[in-house]
């Protein structure tokens, strides 16, 4: 089996961010969601993995490289417009050939793994296997109607009356035969070629289509607010380690990671935090929820559940919580009014 991540697309609920690096790269636990995408897909076996990229082809490949860190074998297949999930399974067809694959959207999270769904598809072998979930608002989804056996019977993307409230939450197993389905579909109004389009042209077809009802925890990473939660979630299951320089006026306490080079000084760390490598924390208060990345500075900061990437600087600000801060973003206390120099798409709250 092969495996087709799709870390293509445009991202653009995830503005500002989605302006200077792509979404699939925004760090979960200081370790961007692609990763954290192939290593879920290392686990179930596979080791040549295609993966579809756009605009930020460049970035992507410079993180992830020849996938060789993971043990994998990482094939790049530019895609110079985000025309569809099944216009990817198109492009990707001359990597594919005939084996069977499983396709992960690379902004989906599943940190509790799919090796199970994938040893049930490589026993039973559908035409295609989709993973499914129960969400509170289908309209933002694909959304599967199935049939007392678990078999699908209808798929329709981002219905405005759903008739069921099973999400397709970005996993698809498929063998060759998906590719006569995306050869024969038509773009759908929104003018792309859609993945669901395309199994729902299988199951019309008469073809094996089966669902799964995934049991684990499940997180598409498309908007801030889910980033956040899927941040805490995975920071709960940290192994603590202190690598890098506590001073004996700071005080630890839950799960922390300080990474190596980073240094605490007369700090409160309330886990779960992660402190990423090179980052400074003085004088401040950091956690519960806290994510730091690399060479990030922290002065006289109380700070909770929030991400701050690579480089940024936070200094006197006496509660931040809830905040996703851009690499070499900086924020800090002045005199007088507020002063702000932001970018576009960019969301500021502030204290009444
Ligand atoms: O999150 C699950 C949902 O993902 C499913 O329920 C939907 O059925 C499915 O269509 C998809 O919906 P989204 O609107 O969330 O898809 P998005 O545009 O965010 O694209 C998903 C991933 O695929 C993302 O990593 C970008 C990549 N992509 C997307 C398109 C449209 C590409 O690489 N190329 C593309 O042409």
């Amino acid at each position: 089996m092969k495996a087709l991540v799709l870390s293509g697309g445009s991202g653009t609920r995830l503005r500002p961010f989605s302006y200077s690096m792509p979404k699939q790269l925004i760090p979960i636990a200081n370790k961007p969601v692609l990763e954290h995408v192939l290593e879920s897909i290392r686990d179930t076996g596979v080791t040549e993995v295609g993966v579809i990229v756009g605009d930020w082809g460049r970035e992507i490949t410079e993180v992830i490289g020849d996938g060789t860190r993971f043990g994998l074998r990482v094939t790049y297949i530019p895609q110079d417009k985000p025309l569809g999930l099944a216009h990817c399974v198109r492009l990707a067809q001359p990597f594919l050939g005939d084996d069977d694959f499983v396709m992960y959207l690379g902004d989906n999270m599943l940190p509790d793994g799919v090796t199970d769904i994938a040893r049930q598809f490589t026993a039973r072998r559908p035409a295609a296997q989709v993973v499914v979930a129960k969400v509170a608002d289908p309209r933002a989804f694909g959304v599967a109607e199935l049939d007392p056996d678990g078999r699908v019977e209808r798929l329709v993307e981002k219905p405005q009356e759903p008739r069921s409230d099973l999400a397709l939450i970005g996993v698809y197993f498929f063998t060759r035969e998906i590719h006569r389905a995306v050869a024969a579909i038509k773009p759908s109004a929104r003018g792309e070629l859609e993945i669901t389009d395309a199994i729902q042209w299988l199951v019309e077809d008469g073809a094996d289509v089966a669902a799964t009802e995934y049991a684990g925890y499940w997180k598409d990473t498309g908007r801030a607010d889910d980033v956040l939660e899927c941040n805490r979630r995975l920071l709960s299951t940290v192994t603590p380690l202190v690598a890098g320089e506590v001073d004996a006026a700071s005080e630890l306490s839950g799960l922390v990671v300080v990474e190596p080079g980073a240094r605490v000084v007369r700090s409160r760390i309330e886990g779960p935090v992660i402190i990423g490598a090179g980052t400074v924390v003085e004088d401040s208060h950091i956690g519960p929820g806290v994510s730091l990345g690399r060479g990030c500075t922290l002065r006289a900061t109380r700070l909770t559940d929030s991400i701050v990437l690579d480089g940024a600087a936070i200094s006197a600000v006496p509660g931040l919580h809830g905040s996703i801060i851009g690499r070499n973003a900086t924020v800090g206390v002045g005199v007088g009014d507020h002063r702000l120099v932001v970018g576009d798409h960019t969301r500021i709250e502030v204290a009444a």
